[in-house]
């Protein structure tokens, strides 16, 4: 693999500038915004709120927001895939006295959401969850601030409740154990919220006073270290090669992959180059090399929790025995995450286990030639190629059309470094 890669836009930044440009007075620019199915699907669900939100060009919109009120209309809002848009706009729909019944894809529809309406209810929202799943039907009503231990490590959850706060009468307090990925509070601020956040351990505590209006403002997307991941890894396993990623964020809650790594001997150079949305952005050059294996605290996983599958794939390249501990929340991904990339390591040859919430991988060299399942899961889609890149036997996966849910460009991507893909149709 050789060559460079202008990595796509952040998918977690891009739901956010949506939700954020629609929620506020006046005409948000947004550029470099991510167009993949999940954040087409949140634009959709703003549209139909009532934010008029414009195409100026590639990644180029316009969003006029609403002013912090919804359109009262009951609307059915279909978030495909997407965990954060339906997360977020949860939030951000009871805060701003919307209407809408919040429905997905069959994925989408077995994962928890009651993590986010048990603490929307105690705001006083009413929001009505199917058996803790989607369709979750949400109608106006008065919220009040709440003081909330969030009891997973969730950015999603964390978001959810301080964008009802947007729209709630008195403090709203949240405190994480562990520190998550904080582009919210970021871009609250340049959104000019009154917003503080304060660390308290390992974890934060942020507060929020409500009600308050969003000023409209200006957003140029960072690219994204979930989508960079691959291309990453793909290049330190592949001999040989030389990759550089240019305008990565290097927000340190979503960087844990590249430390890891770091710390398993890759040759990772870090070259800053500004910001972007009030993020870090850097270049990122990659050279194979000898990787040797892992035993990983649980307690870096919220910055690197998108990039376990990927992470597996160095582990199963590395010298020796890997430990990835304390996976749970793996279970409640976009699949089961933690199964669906044991079984694609056991598919290719790789001696894995699973141990409790721990994954063991048994590094080497690698056969491959496995026939993978994506269960429509785009990370392990993606991670089953970037295997089959560097084991003796190509892989083939059964489908990869679920890629355009975060990385539209994963394969031309891929294949500008090098990479031989067969796609068919
Ligand atoms: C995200 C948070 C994470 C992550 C997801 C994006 C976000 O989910 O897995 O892909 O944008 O806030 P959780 O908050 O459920 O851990």
């Amino acid at each position: 693999m050789q060559g460079y890669v202008n990595t796509p836009g952040d998918k977690s930044v891009s739901h956010r500038a949506l939700v954020l440009g629609a929620l506020a007075h006046g005409q948000t620019r947004i550029t470099g915004l991510l167009e993949s199915g999940d954040v087409l699907a949140t634009l959709e669900a703003v549209s139909r709120l009532g934010a008029d939100v414009e195409r100026r060009g590639e990644g180029v919109y316009i969003v006029q927001g609403v002013g912090g009120t919804f359109a009262a209309a009951a609307a059915t809002l279909d978030f495909g895939n997407s965990g954060t848009g339906a997360r977020l706009m949860m939030g951000a729909i009871a805060g701003a006295r919307g209407q809408a019944r919040l429905v997905g894809d069959d994925s989408l529809s077995s994962r928890p959401m009651g993590r986010v309406t048990t603490p929307l209810a105690r705001m006083g929202a009413q929001c009505r969850a199917t058996d803790s799943r989607l369709p979750v039907d949400i109608t106006p009503a008065p919220l009040t601030g709440i003081d909330y231990r969030l009891p997973v490590a969730s950015a999603q959850v964390k978001s959810a409740i301080l964008l009802a706060a947007l729209g709630a009468s008195g403090e709203t307090i949240v405190r994480e154990d562990i520190a998550t990925r904080d582009h919210t509070e970021t871009m609250l601020k340049l959104f000019g919220a009154k917003i503080t956040v304060e660390p308290d351990g390992e974890g934060r505590i942020i507060r929020l006073n409500g009600p308050q209006t969003l000023t409209a403002c200006q957003i140029g997307v960072p690219g994204d270290p979930s989508s960079a991941a691959f291309a990453a890894v793909a290049a330190l396993i592949t001999p040989g090669s030389e990759v550089t990623l240019t305008g990565v964020m290097t927000n340190p809650s979503r960087t844990g992959l590249y430390k890891v790594l770091e710390r398993m001997g890759a040759n990772i150079t870090v070259t800053p180059a500004g910001e972007a949305a009030g993020e870090p952005v850097a270049d990122f050059g990659l050279r194979f090399g000898a990787l040797t294996a892992i035993d990983l605290e649980p307690e870096i996983a919220p910055s690197l929790i998108d990039e376990y599958p990927v992470l597996a794939i160095a582990c199963a390249f590395a010298k020796g025995t890997s430990r990835l501990r304390g996976l749970a929340e793996l279970r409640t991904k976009e699949s089961d995450r933690l199964a669906a990339t044991h079984a694609l390591l056991i598919a290719n040859g790789v001696d894995a286990r699973i141990e409790g919430d721990d994954l063991m991988i048994e590094g080497g060299t690698v056969r491959g030639g496995g026939h993978v399942r994506s269960l429509g899961d785009h990370r392990i889609a993606m991670s089953a190629l970037v295997l089959g890149l560097a084991a003796r036997d190509a892989v083939t996966v059964d489908d990869i059309s679920m890629i355009a849910t975060s990385y539209p460009a994963f394969i031309a991507d891929m294949t500008a470094l090098g990479a031989m893909i067969k796609v068919h149709p």
